[in-house]
């Protein structure tokens, strides 16, 4: 893997972890981590061999404390739109890495880090976490995409609640209001997000990666073109030795052995 300062990528068991590590800062995202993140992913992107990808922040304290207010300080209304869409840009590109990416949350996610775990498909907090959105208090909005997913996850008026408020939330009422799929022990918070991308690596691979495409498109897109997408993807499943595979093995009474094929 490629030397980075602030962000380490592991593989172990077909599950990768990212590693976000500026402890100094809470691990905020400046223009430099946000980089490595991209790299990150981009060299996980083309593994065959990877199941699922857990991405967290280094220390005890934080998942990522925001985007880096220093850097934001000092920008101006065009580079302001830069630093939204570029932002937007690496966000997007986890939303849709092909393999289900996990945020492991053990304490603050504010900000462009709540937002960064919005982009990921799932949510394990520990109950040390902390959600929220403070940008209104200083004087912006959320600008990595996190106005329109966390209506998404959580609906229009617990997003409305967040976004205006500012406030943070713990992780028990995270888990209440479906911001995180689940809550853990704090020292537990590492071996339950690999339990739970285990299990999702039990599934046919493929079959997973065409699920992740089907529910994304039916929030991106036009009712009809989902219904025909998951239509098409569900034929080409049909398609697959993992699909005779888990059918035979369900039929036979034994464990499926999926091939990704
Ligand atoms: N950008 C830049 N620096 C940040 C940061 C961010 N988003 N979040 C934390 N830091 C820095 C602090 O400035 C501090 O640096 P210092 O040691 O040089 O003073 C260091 O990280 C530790 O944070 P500190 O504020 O001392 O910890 P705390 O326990 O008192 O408070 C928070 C923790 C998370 C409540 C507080 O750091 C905070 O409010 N951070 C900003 C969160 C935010 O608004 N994020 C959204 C940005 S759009």
């Amino acid at each position: 893997m490629a030397d980075r300062s602030y962000v380490r990528t592991g593989i172990r068991d077909a599950v990768a972890t990212v590693t976000i590590d500026r402890q100094s800062r809470l691990n905020a995202l400046n223009p430099q981590v946000m980089a490595e993140v991209d790299a990150a992913f981009a060299e996980l992107r083309d593994r065959d061999d990877l199941r699922a990808v857990i991405l967290t922040g280094a220390g005890d304290r934080a998942f990522v404390a925001g985007a880096d207010i220093g850097v934001l300080a000092r920008m101006g209304p065009v580079s302001g739109a830069s630093v939204s869409r570029e932002g937007q840009d690496v966000l997007r590109r986890i939303e849709t890495f092909p393999r289900p990416v996990i945020a492991a949350v053990g304490g603050y996610a504010l900000g462009g880090g709540c937002e960064l775990a919005l982009a990921c498909h799932l949510r394990v907090a520990s109950d040390r976490a902390r959600f929220g959105l403070p940008e209104v208090g200083l004087g912006i909005i959320p600008g990595y995409g996190g106005t329109l997913r966390l209506s998404r996850v959580v609906g229009l008026g617990r997003a409305l609640e967040l976004i205006l408020t500012g406030e943070m939330i713990d992780a028990a009422r995270a888990a209440e209001i479906g911001l995180a799929n689940v809550v853990v022990p704090h020292g537990e918070l590492m071996e339950r997000s690999r339990a739970l991308a285990r299990r999702i690596a039990r599934n046919a691979p493929v079959a997973v990666e065409l699920a992740l495409k089907s529910v994304y498109q039916a929030i991106d897109g036009p009712a009809a073109h989902a219904q025909e997408l998951e239509a098409a993807l569900f034929g080409l499943l049909a398609s697959t030795a993992d699909m005779k595979e888990g059918m035979a093995a369900f039929l036979e009474k034994r464990k499926a052995q999926f091939t990704g094929r």
